[in-house]
């Protein structure tokens, strides 16, 4: 996907849509040659890549250095989505502004938003000056702290309209899809149903315009993250483990590196 308006075609089309994480050059090179349609700078990146318990802790220079880095890999056609880290959509337009600036010179197309009630008109100003915006509800990981843990949102009737409610809210303030995180398949379906804009889903069902997982979730390469949602594509970190075992081994026993693998003086290339 090269831009904005292709997740409206998509949706008009019926068409899903695949969206992963990334946060670095190297990842980025390799899903440069991938079909995946949209790439987002989450920030997960606090998580997997920093080691903090939370994305609370991603801040802007984070964010901004993390997409500059996948701008970097990836080159300059594919469609790239910046997480605006906690709170600064909450500090005024002008904060948010600065925030949204920076993420996009950093080369970001889009930013995404964590939800909606108290920061719709700041959201509608970044739309306004010319900047996509993608909602993300239900499982907002910044309110972590407000529910409690990471946990599966809008089970009861109140939540789950309250969630339905905001989807159109920020439909009608102009963002171009909604990310549907940890709902109830059948509420997903509905808020699905509803918006006349994409919906991506992680661990909301199947029934949403599209789906995203984090890359390092769905390669197998988070140990130990087994959530019901994640299908794993790879088994990325028995992979790893092996080839470095091999490695080792291969220094112990002295085998390598092997004559092929050397330079020798007088040898000519390089
Ligand atoms: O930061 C992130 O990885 C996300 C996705 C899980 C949607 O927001």
């Amino acid at each position: 996907m090269k831009r904005v308006t292709e997740f409206a075609r998509f949706r008009n089309e019926a068409r899903p849509i695949s969206m992963v994480t990334c946060y670095d050059a190297w990842s980025a090179s390799l899903l440069a040659g991938s079909p995946i349609d949209a790439v987002l700078v989450g920030d997960s990146v606090a998580m997997v890549m920093h080691g903090y318990p939370d994305t609370v802790h991603a801040t802007v220079r984070m964010m901004e250095f993390h997409t500059a880095a996948v701008r970097r890999g990836i080159g300059g056609e594919a469609f790239i989505i910046a997480d605006m880290p906690f709170a600064e959509h909450r500090k005024g337009k002008v904060a948010a502004m600065r925030c949204v600036e920076r993420l996009m010179r950093a080369g970001a197309n889009a930013v995404k938003i964590e939800g909606a009630e108290g920061h719709l008109e700041v959201i509608e100003h970044i739309i306004g000056s010319g900047v996509p915006v993608m909602g993300h509800l239900g499982l907002t990981p910044q309110s972590v702290h407000l529910f409690g843990g990471h946990r599966l949102q809008g089970r009861g009737a109140a939540e789950a309209q309250k969630i339905e409610a905001d989807a159109v809210a920020l439909e009608e303030a102009g963002v171009f899809s909604v990310v549907l995180e940890c709902i109830p398949a059948e509420l997903a379906g509905r808020v699905t149903e509803r918006l006349n804009i994409p919906t991506i889903g992680i661990g909301s069902g199947a029934a949403c315009g599209g789906q995203v997982l984090v890359l390092q979730d769905l390669l197998g390469l988070s140990a130990g993250f087994r959530p019901r949602f994640l299908r794993t594509y790879l088994d990325g970190a028995e992979q790893v483990q092996a080839a470095l075992a091999r490695f080792d081994a291969e220094v112990k026993g002295r085998h390598y590196p092997s004559e092929k693998e050397s330079w020798h003086a007088g040898i000519q290339d390089d």
